[in-house]
């Protein structure tokens, strides 16, 4: 029944491959290192037509010296009260966007290095710790998605070098691939530095206590990695009905790529994913690592749940049953909870309702997908937040995140 289908793909790979290196890959050591590097790790990055305009923008940004860029001084230097570390922050590279337009039901930002900057200034942070948990754009194509978390890894951390004191960044993974998925977070955070991996709440529609991640998460276990978790679209399964996939080879034309897609993102209600959603797919990902023991078995993982965990806390004691004890252990110890949204007014009361001690708070702000004119709301109701005295606050912005980073980032 697949036939005609194999065929389509491979008469495009094929021809992709003869084709050799992609038109516009920069004439730069930088760009002929990934390639080759990549090739070497068996990721034929060759066949993307977003590899090349990647491979220009971590070229720029290899090149890019901020002090001879017009971008203002005072906002390469932090101010001196600029204590606050944002641990939930978003690169979107000019590429990425291009092949993510939208996600969450919502646009893609446009993100600059200015205005990244400007944000930090507005709001007293010294260091955001950048991240994009999602590279599996093209769901079932692994070669894609193996290629596109080692381009972003590349990306990120050619950024992060130009002002290495402003930020940091977790590495992408490219699960639910699992072998790709352990050797490109291992490169990323001993060769390229990453302080952590980002993942989403589910990949492909599994989400992370699933069996099939178990090796996945033993090998962060050894790295004792720090795991940050992002909200995902939800995917519905279409019983392995075909999809004609988002081409991304090149040379881009007539012929689509067209894979087994047995997914369909869904909306279970008419609200924009990223508002609805993304709080249930954080409780859904957080009950599964719960039930599955990840969380409880695997004592030298730190994780980093968003949005002071969404609407976790307020299911815990109606799904969570078993090995309670052991839970609330990991929840009490190796969990932290990040400030990201308008998350301060009446939820975090929920969450340390579970005593949770508020030292295991963070900051993050989300930007650029929560935009300016809501970072500000969102920090006014930290300001006055009930919950959490002027010295817990105050902790949440940075002591915190300096226990939980300690021998990883220099602060
Ligand atoms: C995926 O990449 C491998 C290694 O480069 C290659 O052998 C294989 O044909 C590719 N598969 C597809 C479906 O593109
Ligand atoms: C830092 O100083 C600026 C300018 O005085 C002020 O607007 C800002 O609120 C201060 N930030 C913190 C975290 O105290
Ligand atoms: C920074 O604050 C200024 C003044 O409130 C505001 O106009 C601007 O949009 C903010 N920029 C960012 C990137 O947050
Ligand atoms: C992944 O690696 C394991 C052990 O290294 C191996 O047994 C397994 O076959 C690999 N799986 C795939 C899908 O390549
Ligand atoms: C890649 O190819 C697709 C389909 O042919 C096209 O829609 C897309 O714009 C191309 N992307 C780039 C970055 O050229
Ligand atoms: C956790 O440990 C229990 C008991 O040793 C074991 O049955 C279970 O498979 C483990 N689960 C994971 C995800 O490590």
């Amino acid at each position: 029944m697949w036939t005609p289908i194999v065929l389509v793909s491979l008469i495009a790979l094929t021809s992709n491959l003869v084709q050799g290196q992609p038109a516009d890959v920069p004439l730069d050591p930088i760009a002929s290192r990934i390639l080759r590097e990549a090739l070497a790790d068996g990721i034929d990055l060759a066949p993307f037509n977003f590899t090349a305009p990647a491979l220009q923008e971590i070229v720029a940004w290899a090149h890019f010296d901020a002090e001879k860029s017009d971008i203002p001084a005072d906002l390469l230097r932090p101010a001196r009260n600029a204590t606050t570390v944002d641990v939930h922050a978003h690169h979107v590279p000019n590429w990425f966007r291009t092949i993510e337009p939208s996600d969450g039901g919502m646009p893609s930002p446009v993100w600059t290095l200015e205005s990244q900057l400007q944000h930090m200034a507005n709001q007293s942070i010294g260091r955001s710790i950048l991240s994009i948990p999602k590279p599996n754009i093209f769901l079932g194509d692994k070669n894609a998605t193996v290629a596109i978390a080692r381009l972003l890894n590349e990306n990120t951390a050619a950024l992060v070098k130009v002002l290495p004191n402003r930020f940091s960044f977790f590495a992408t993974s490219a699960l639910p691939y699992v072998n790709e998925s352990l050797a490109e977070v291992k490169r990323a955070v001993e060769t390229l530095g990453a302080v952590g991996v980002a993942l989403t709440s589910n990949h492909e529609g599994e989400y992370l206590g699933n069996p099939q991640f178990a090796r996945f998460f033993a090998g962060m276990e050894e790295m004792k990695a720090i795991v940050f978790v992002h909200p995902a679209n939800p995917l519905m399964e279409t019983a392995g009905r075909p999809c004609v996939g988002k081409s991304n080879r090149v040379p881009s034309g007539e012929s689509q790529f067209i894979i087994l897609q047995p997914w369909h993102r869904f909306n279970a209600c008419r609200h924009t994913k990223g508002i609805a959603e993304f709080f249930f797919e954080t409780a859904r990902t957080f009950m599964d690592l719960a039930l599955s023991r990840t969380l409880q078995n695997l004592t030298h993982l730190n994780w980093i749940i968003p949005h002071v965990g969404g609407s976790l806390p307020s299911i815990i004691d109606r799904s969570i049953r078993e090995d309670t004890a052991a839970i609330m252990e990991a929840f009490h110890t190796r969990c932290w909870w990040d400030s990201a949204g308008i998350t301060y007014a009446h939820q975090l009361g929920g969450l340390l309702a579970y005593n949770i001690s508020p030292s295991f708070l963070l900051y993050g702000s989300d930007w650029p997908w929560i935009p300016a004119p809501l970072v500000d709301p969102a920090f006014d109701t930290i300001a006055t937040s009930p919950f959490l005295d002027d010295a817990q606050k105050q902790a949440m912005r940075s002591e915190n995140v300096k226990r939980l980073f300690e021998g990883k980032i220099e602060f």
